[in-house]
C-alpha cells in the first residue's frame, strides 16, 4: 500500500483560544485514527506547522478540508513525498506546543520527537518550527 507524507504551515485565526486548540487536536486524533493517518501538529501560539501520513487519498481529503477550516489560513504546502513507511506510527496526531521563540522551541521540538525518526524528518521538523518562529518573517 502507497503511503504518502505532507507537510504544510498556517497561521492561526488570532483570535484562536485554548479550546479551539483542544477541539482541533480532539477531532484530528478521532478522524485520524479512522482514517488511517498518523503525524503530528505543532503549535507555537501564532502559527501551525502539521506532518500528516497516510493512504494518499486520506491525505488529500484531509488537505481539502484544511483549506476549507476557517481557525487558520495561508496553508503552504511545504513538502510532500511518497515514503516507504510512518515516521509517527504512534501518534494519530500529537500536539506540540512550543515557545514562540526557536531556540527555546528546538529543545521542546528535541525532547518531543520519536527518538527513532530519521534525521531528515527531525531537520525538517526544525526547519519549518524556525521558518515559523519570530526569527524569521515570511
Ligand atoms: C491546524 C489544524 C489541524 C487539523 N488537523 C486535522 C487532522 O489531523 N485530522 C482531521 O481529520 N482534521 C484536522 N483538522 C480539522 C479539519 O480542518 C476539519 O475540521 C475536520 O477534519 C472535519 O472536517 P469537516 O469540518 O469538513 O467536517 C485540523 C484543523 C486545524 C485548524
Amino acid at each position: 500500500m502507497s503511503l504518502k507524507s505532507l507537510t504544510y504551515t498556517s497561521l492561526a485565526r488570532l483570535d484562536l483560544t485554548a479550546e479551539d486548540l483542544e477541539a482541533i487536536h480532539r477531532t484530528a486524533r478521532e478522524l485520524n485514527a479512522l482514517d488511517g493517518i498518523s503525524g503530528m501538529l505543532l503549535f507555537n501560539g501564532t502559527h501551525f506547522l502539521q506532518i500528516i501520513e497516510g493512504a494518499p487519498h486520506a491525505i488529500d481529503e484531509l488537505v481539502e478540508r484544511l483549506r476549507r477550516d476557517p481557525r487558520h489560513s495561508g496553508l503552504e504546502i511545504r513538502d510532500e513525498r511518497e515514503v516507504e513507511r510512518r515516521s509517527f506510527p504512534e501518534w494519530s496526531m500529537e500536539l506540540v506546543h512550543v515557545s514562540a521563540s526557536y531556540f527555546e522551541a528546538k529543545d521542546t521540538v528535541a525532547d518531543k520527537l520519536p527518538p527513532d525518526l530519521l534525521q531528515p524528518v527531525h531537520e525538517r521538523v526544525l526547519r519549518m518550527t524556525e521558518t515559523i518562529s519570530g526569527t524569521v518573517s515570511f
